[in-house]
């Protein structure tokens, strides 16, 4: 099926083993995904229930295909979950991918925080009484050698203390964020505001990493693209965006959420 007209990005949908031997190899800058988790999450017509060996296996294919279409100097950032049942996924996955890319960074992305007597985010509530609410999931930096140089105070916060701008040398009142990245899911009251997708993550989360990046007009991919957030994150950010999504609803939301956004521009 030929790519959607979505301005300046292409939005395929095609499953993304087909689709990816037929981009240009070493042409993309960052791609930013979140793919299936094997959680047996209900999507419209992906079924999220492989064996834990053949969804290691497909998922070493993917990132095989990815590592070729990904420039010498891209950054390749894998957002994955564990649950209760299935605790040990996201590292077994990330040990699989080792022969293909270097893991430079490991960002917690939390979802959920609670200081001293105040919590901030939404969670999807663990029953029983044997497992803590999960508030986190992974988002692994992945590169081909380890040596990418990113603009970490483009995502920087302002120092708290501004005595320590001058103190320690820098030269702008930002300083790095570190790898935990707070990004709460915007209050939502009926499955429609998440677009009928049981999957999204939220649109800073792909803005970050592209910020993070930091290159000028990056080509971003994501491979698992769902409802188009990081294609929608991608168009913000003075990007290009590419995305493969298997299942046409889901194409057609994002299509839908790249449109609205144009007109709104
Ligand atoms: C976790 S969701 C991604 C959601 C996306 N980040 C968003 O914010 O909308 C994973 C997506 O991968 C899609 N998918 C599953 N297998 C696929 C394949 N082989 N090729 C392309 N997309 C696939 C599913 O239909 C699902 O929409």
């Amino acid at each position: 099926m030929p790519a959607a007209a979505t301005g300046r990005h292409a939005l395929h949908c095609a499953d993304c083993l087909d689709l990816l031997p037929t981009l240009p190899e070493a042409s993309v800058d960052v791609i930013v995904t979140s793919p299936p988790y094997n959680l047996g999450i209900g999507y419209s017509s992906y079924d999220d229930r492989k064996s834990e060996a053949d969804y290691l296996d497909w998922m070493a294919r993917v990132a095989a295909a990815l590592r070729r279409v990904l420039r010498p100097d891209g950054s390749f950032f894998l957002n994955v979950s564990g649950s209760s049942s299935q605790p040990w996924l996201p590292f077994e996955l990330i040990v699989r991918l080792r022969p293909l890319f270097a893991l430079q960074n490991h960002i917690v992305w939390v979802k959920s925080i609670a200081t001293a007597d105040d919590a901030v985010g939404h969670f999807k509530p663990v029953p029983g009484e044997r497992f803590l609410h999960r508030n986190h999931e992974h988002l692994f930096h992945l590169t081909q050698h380890g040596d990418v140089r990113l603009d970490r105070l483009a995502v920087g916060v302002p120092f708290k203390d501004k005595s320590n701008i001058a103190r320690r040398g820098h030269t702008r009142d930002l300083r790095c964020r570190g790898d935990t990245w707070f990004v709460p899911y915007p209050t939502v009251r009926s499955r429609t505001q998440k677009f009928s997708h049981p999957g999204t993550f939220p649109i800073d989360l792909p803005r970050w990493c592209i910020r993070l990046h930091g290159k000028i007009a990056p080509v971003v991919l994501d491979p698992f693209a769902g409802t188009g957030t990081t294609l929608l994150a991608a168009g913000l950010e003075g990007g290009r965006g590419i995305g493969i999504e298997i299942d046409p609803d889901y194409v057609a939301t994002a299509r839908q959420r790249l449109a609205e956004t144009t007109e709104a521009a």
